[in-house]
């Protein structure tokens, strides 16, 4: 979508927000696949409200994005306009065992440097790629460890009331790869409480992690991580590989040979290869196990 409304157009400067016209989501998404549209980056969390009324006025629909790593978009001219915001310098201010995070802060180097302050408990989180942000919306997890355990306030912008909220760790529910956030809520900034550890010893899980991460994932090849949810008790991605699913295709968009429920795109792969190969297989499991695997990777089609 081309933003062309005058009234939009001349009040962007004042809200701080720069246009890039004709973004296209493929560079902006891990998975390398998405249509093109205006990206309106945000400098400032206070213009938000001022921004989406502005937007919602003139009728002009709108996504937030993240770091794009989680997401698969549709081909084509999208609908909507993207919001994304930039990274304020420093992403993260420490006190004592509190970290104040931007929600665009990388989640790896928000690791890192709490790791570097001798603040822990978030070594498992290394190799998950995206933002912060995109960590808490979706309760991030890997080897053990879950964002949310360490949240004690989310700033955000909810759309429901059109303002800014700090809701407290204890009003948000973190589960298994979902939360309680509204699905239009934009996550600002978070704090988190963070055990204390020796440098040495953060580093030694972070090499671990590292370690088993490089040898089950495809870390080299463009992809959107997990496309599935695990089910209960069980692994998508061995249910996918005991069906002999690992190197399907359709056109550019395969089952990672390394790991089944990671789906790569090989070359120049389109959302609708994507989806295409998301329903065959979604369709095979439940053939075959009579289970419904949902997606974990977010859809905008
Ligand atoms: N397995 C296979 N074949 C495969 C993939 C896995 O046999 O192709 C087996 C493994 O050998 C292992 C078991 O299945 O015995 C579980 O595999 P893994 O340890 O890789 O964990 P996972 O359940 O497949 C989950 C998360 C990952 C996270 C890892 C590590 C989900 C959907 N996936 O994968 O998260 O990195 O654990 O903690 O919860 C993501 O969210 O995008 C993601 C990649």
């Amino acid at each position: 979508m081309k933003l062309s409304d005058p009234r939009i157009l001349s009040a962007l400067p004042e809200l701080g927000v720069e246009r890039v016209g004709g973004a296209s989501l493929a560079e902006y998404t891990s998975l390398g696949i998405g249509g093109t549209t205006d990206l309106l980056l945000i400098r400032r969390h206070s213009a938000l409200p001022d921004l989406i009324t502005l937007l919602r006025g003139a009728g002009v629909a709108y996504k937030f994005l993240g770091g794009g790593t989680n997401l698969l978009v549709k081909d084509g001219e999208l609908p909507w306009v993207m919001l994304h915001l930039v990274k304020p310098e420093p992403e993260v201010r420490l006190d004592g065992n509190f970290a104040y995070v931007d929600a665009a802060a990388d989640l790896g180097r928000t690791v890192t440097f709490c790791a570097k302050n001798n603040l822990g408990g978030m070594e498992g989180l290394i190799g998950v790629p995206g933002t912060v942000g995109g960590a808490l919306r979706m309760n991030a997890g890997a080897y053990g460890i879950q964002i949310g355990t360490y949240v004690r306030e989310v700033e955000l912008y909810r759309a429901a009331s059109r303002s800014l909220v700090t809701l407290k760790g204890d009003e948000i529910h973190f589960e298994y790869r979902h939360t309680s956030f509204a699905l239009d809520d934009i996550m600002l900034a978070v704090k988190l409480e963070l055990p204390s550890k020796p440098f040495k010893e953060i580093l030694n899980g972070i090499r671990i992690c590292n370690e088993k991460r490089r040898s089950s994932q495809p870390l080299n090849q463009k992809s959107a991580g997990c496309i599935f949810k695990n089910p209960p008790g069980a692994s998508a991605g061995r249910m996918l590989d005991e069906l002999g699913l690992k190197g399907l295709n359709v056109g550019d968009a395969r089952v990672s040979d390394r790991h089944a429920n990671f789906f790569v795109n090989a070359g120049n792969a389109t959302a609708a290869q994507m989806l295409s190969l998301i329903d065959t297989v979604r369709e095979r499991v439940r053939q075959s196990y009579g289970i419904t695997l949902e997606e974990e990777v977010v859809i905008w089609k």
